[in-house]
């Protein structure tokens, strides 16, 4: 059965193996329920073609909008899924970085023809920068990861060449067709999607198209801040904190960025609970879709909870799964 996600909130839901009723959504519980979310939800962008560069970065924000692809709204069996499952510590972690350019890795050096042609399209997009086309590969690789360097947050840059932008071709003072786009989170090859196919010069002319795509991300970035008046509990890990083990469930939000600083505003924000008082908990986690990351998540509680209950992993049937989870409690 497929749903929208603009059903889905007329419609809240319920599902027990293959057998949903798209107007009865009740049964489900509310961790089946964020996972459901996030199948639905698509904050991955980039820079569009008519974007100005050297824009102030994206600041962390409440994700306002969703993407209208459909879901397939099965549960699978829980014990059946819980058993294939286990919480593991992550190999890596993000959060507000003061990196060396040398920390970069090359996923892509923009000569394998399976990725050259495409742009990255990931969650937290901060901002681009044109850089020179006439210098060589290595200055302006130099370029992209110094520009990365100082935009707070960076982790990752995609650096390639648009063809066919009249703004780049015409307008902008660098009269450079290659662009430098930088992310707050560290990206797949399989995000290289944005293959340009923008008749921007407009009806009849050539499409615009990429080339010379590179990617280059930290090899490892800090543990995040942590929020002042918070102790970091637990993370990361690859389960989010559940509603069902752990008391004083409030809800949840959506985000752009990882920023445990931003669930932490948003906690400190919550309304009170009429029985159990204010939000003392929060959990941030990233929402992979089939294998894509694609939003950030704080849920809140107002009771503090620990890793034990971090035991939501996802939605197998949607492919969701949960990264860098991590738990924040009320000082
Ligand atoms: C959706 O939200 C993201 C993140 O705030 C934003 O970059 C993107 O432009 C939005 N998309 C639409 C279609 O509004
Ligand atoms: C550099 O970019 C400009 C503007 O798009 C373009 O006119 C020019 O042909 C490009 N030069 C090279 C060497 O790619
Ligand atoms: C999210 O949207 C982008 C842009 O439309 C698309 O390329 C990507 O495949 C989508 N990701 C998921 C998991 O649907």
């Amino acid at each position: 059965m497929k749903l929208t996600l603009a059903f889905l909130g007329l419609a809240m839901a319920a599902a027990a193996a293959s057998s949903v009723k798209a107007d009865d959504l009740s049964g489900l519980s509310d961790d089946e329920l964020v996972m459901l979310a996030v199948a639905s939800t698509n904050q991955t962008d980039g820079p569009s073609p008519w974007d100005w560069p050297n824009m102030e970065a994206a600041e962390a924000e409440i994700a306002t909008n969703t993407s209208d692809s459909t879901v397939n709204v099965i549960v699978p069996d829980a014990d059946d899924e819980a058993s294939k499952r286990s919480v593991k510590t992550e190999l890596y972690n993000l959060g507000n970085v003061i990196s060396k350019r040398d920390e970069f890795r090359t996923l892509t050096d923009g000569t394998d023809p399976a990725y050259s042609n495409a742009a990255l399209q990931a969650p937290s997009y901060l901002t681009y920068t044109v850089i020179s086309n006439t210098t060589s590969y290595d200055t302006a690789k130099a370029s992209c990861l110094a520009y990365c360097d100082s935009v707070k947050g960076c982790v990752s840059a995609n650096m390639y060449n648009e063809i066919g932008n009249p703004l780049l071709d015409h307008v902008f003072s660098e009269k450079s067709n290659r662009k430098c786009a930088v992310y707050g989170d560290i990206p797949t090859l399989s995000q290289m999607t944005n293959k340009g196919g923008q008749q921007l010069y407009g009806k009849n002319s050539p499409a615009n198209y990429i080339t010379n795509s590179a990617l280059f991300s930290l090899y490892a970035a800090d543990t995040p801040a942590t929020p002042s008046g918070y102790t970091n509990v637990f993370g990361p890990l690859k389960g989010a904190t559940s509603a069902g083990p752990a008391k004083g469930y409030m809800g949840y939000d959506f985000i752009t960025q990882y920023s445990p600083q931003q669930c932490a505003d948003l906690c400190d924000a919550r309304g009170a609970d009429p029985v159990g008082g204010r939000c003392k908990f929060f959990n941030i986690w990233r929402g992979v879709v089939g294998g894509k990351p694609t939003t950030y998540t704080c849920s809140y509680f107002y009771a503090t909870t620990d890793a034990s209950t971090a035991t939501n992993y996802g939605d197998a049937v949607n492919k969701v799964t949960v990264t860098y989870s991590r738990g924040y409690s009320l000082n």
